[in-house]
């Protein structure tokens, strides 16, 4: 194992297909990362159910996202790569760490508020005990840094916030990790309400972009995105959030900085401008979406990959889990 890296770890849900602002704000980064990190990469299955899924579309979903993340990049031959619920320790941690969590702290996260209110009808202990898993899966593995978007910092705070209970209470026992969100696109906005992020489980989805769609509805939905009156391409979040959101969007689909873009663009409309996003986005996805379909061909090579991911995760976890169960006093044979 790479001693000398520090220890990365993220995870994105199996749920739908992964809009450009997962994208942008998660997996392209777990690319960028993986050479100076140690990573440890999972899909999100037990976190998917806190929300009803169909049981085949989710197996379906999981195998997409796998598919995905090795498509855009990620090497199972660098980074451990696998399936939260092919590690049971994720479970059994996270029962540990609830007793080390207060209702009042669960009943306060954002997250959960907001799924509550649009699940009314399913307001299930999984959906409130979330943060905890996430808490433990990051935990598990001794994590360093956890690159995540906008809205799991508070998730992430509380995990900081249970490592440290835990660690006082006992002794030093997890790590206690750092967040890292990226300067351009750790919260892209949804294309109709830029102030809203953008999200899989958007009333509107013609304002979220997925990673499955096809060059003309990326095309349509960049060409309906709302922008200002002023008819100026500048990057300013407060006053022009639509178009600021679109030149973020742009800039990290072309690489480009953000002054190289707003200089493309200086005396030139927005129907170019959206027009050229578009492309961008379409030109930049087509290929990934080939590999992906690809991929998704070669069954055994996707199941070999979780194989062997879920049995180094497995062998770190357990590693941290024994350290958990002897210091609350589970007696060991
Ligand atoms: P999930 O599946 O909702 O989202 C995956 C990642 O995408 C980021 N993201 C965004 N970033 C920028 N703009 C957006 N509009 C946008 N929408 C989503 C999210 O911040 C996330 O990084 N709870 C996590 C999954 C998880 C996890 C973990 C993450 C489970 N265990 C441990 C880190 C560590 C989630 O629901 O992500």
């Amino acid at each position: 194992m790479q001693k000398d890296k520090k220890i990365l770890y993220s995870a994105v849900q199996p749920t739908n297909s992964l809009t450009i602002g997962n994208y942008i704000g998660a997996v392209k980064n777990f690319v960028a990362l993986q050479e100076e990190y140690d990573c440890i990469y999972a899909i999100a299955n037990m976190h998917a159910i806190t929300v009803r899924q169909d049981p085949a579309q989710l197996r379906r979903n999981t195998l997409s996202l796998l598919a995905l993340y090795i498509a855009c990049g990620v090497d199972p031959e660098k980074c451990v790569l696998y399936l939260q619920s092919h590690v049971h320790e994720h479970a059994e941690l996270a029962w540990a760490l609830n007793t080390f969590t207060y209702v009042g702290e669960m009943e306060r996260m954002t997250q959960f508020k907001d799924k509550s209110a649009r699940h009314a009808d399913n307001i299930n202990m999984g959906l409130m005990d979330y943060p905890v898993l996430m808490a433990a899966d990051i935990l598990l593995y001794q994590t360093d840094v956890v690159p995540v978007g906008v809205d799991q910092r508070q998730h992430l705070e509380i995990t900081r916030d249970i490592a440290i209970r835990f660690n006082n209470a006992y002794s030093p026992t997890f790590t206690v990790p750092e967040g890292l969100f990226m300067k351009v696109g750790a919260k892209i906005g949804d294309l109709l309400d830029p102030a809203k992020k953008m999200s899989k489980s958007s009333e509107n989805l013609n304002g979220t972009v997925f990673m499955s769609d096809d060059r003309d509805t990326i095309m349509r939905k960049f060409r309906r995105a709302v922008t200002d009156s002023e008819a100026c391409v500048k990057y300013d979040p407060e006053t022009k959030p639509g178009v600021s959101n679109l030149l973020s969007i742009y800039s990290v689909f072309t690489g480009k900085s953000m002054e190289e873009c707003e200089r493309e663009f200086e005396g030139k409309g927005y129907g170019d401008f959206k027009a050229a996003v578009g492309e961008a986005v379409a030109d930049s996805l087509a290929p990934v979406q080939a590999e992906q379909a690809r991929l998704l061909e070669d069954r055994q090579y996707l199941d070999g990959v979780l194989k062997a991911g879920a049995a180094n995760a497995a062998r770190r976890a357990g590693r941290t889990l024994a350290k958990v169960y002897k210091k609350i006093g589970f007696y060991q044979i």
